[in-house]
């Protein structure tokens, strides 16, 4: 089964710790941190400080998205704070390669993320170095936005390279736009990895949103 990953982006600040709680006993895998610092993306949203707080309170994974420029510079800071897995955008960094060592050199778990427009065959030659690969369904920078179904082809792409490399890794996760309408595809083009904002903290109980969540990715995976 997919590993969930709610995004906090979308939750109520002034509840996180109730909203964490809640998600967590409904079965989330790991939680999801979306750093945005109002250059690589138009937004700003939290830093280190906000990884340290989540991370007092929850066991669970922590996944550090850093939609960044030179997120070479706050790798540290970010591992200090608790992030297991630090991610960090192609599109951010000109020696990918080297950033990347310096992440798993701190003993977290290593991610590249794409954008809509960057092609998959671009991670070809550090794809045998990543934990991860984020593959971006919608272009980074807000919760909320409609999912870009081209992410789909996209993710079988990475799964059939991460074939021809022989092993189970790196992980594929997607994010952006996932909905009871969407997890379905992305799961049986064989994400391993769904992040989740709005569709789990955007509307109703974050419990029951989740649960509707699993059951559809289970479903797609049976009928698949
Ligand atoms: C977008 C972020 C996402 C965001 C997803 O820039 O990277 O993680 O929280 O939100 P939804 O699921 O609402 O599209
Ligand atoms: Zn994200």
């Amino acid at each position: 089964m997919p590993l969930i990953a709610p995004s906090i982006l979308s939750a109520d600040l002034l509840r996180l710790r109730e909203q964490i709680d809640a998600v967590e006993r409904a079965g989330a895998d790991w939680i999801h941190l979306d750093v945005m610092d109002g250059r690589f993306v138009p937004n700003i949203t939290f830093g280190p400080l906000m990884l340290k707080a989540v991370r007092h309170v929850t066991a669970l994974p922590l996944d550090a998205h850093l939609m960044i420029v030179e997120p070479e510079r706050y790798l540290r800071v970010f591992r200090e704070a608790g992030a297991d897995i630090i991610t960090v955008h192609l599109e951010a960094c000109p020696h990918l390669q080297h950033v990347v060592h310096m992440i798993k050199e701190l003993g977290a778990k290593a991610g590249v993320a794409i954008n809509p427009a960057t092609p998959v065959e671009l991670v070809g030659d550090i794809l045998g170095d990543i934990d991860l690969l984020l593959v971006m369904s919608v272009n980074p920078g807000f919760g909320g936005q409609e999912f870009i179904h081209h992410a789909t082809v996209k993710i079988q792409d990475a799964a059939g390279l991460r074939k021809n490399l022989g092993g189970g890794a790196p992980l594929i996760e997607v994010d952006g736009g996932i909905s009871v309408e969407t997890i379905g595809p992305v799961c049986a083009a064989g994400a391993d990895v769904i992040v989740a904002g709005n569709a789990v903290f955007g509307h109703g109980d974050p419990a029951a949103n989740l649960h509707e969540l699993k059951r559809m990715a289970a479903s797609s995976l049976t009928t698949a």
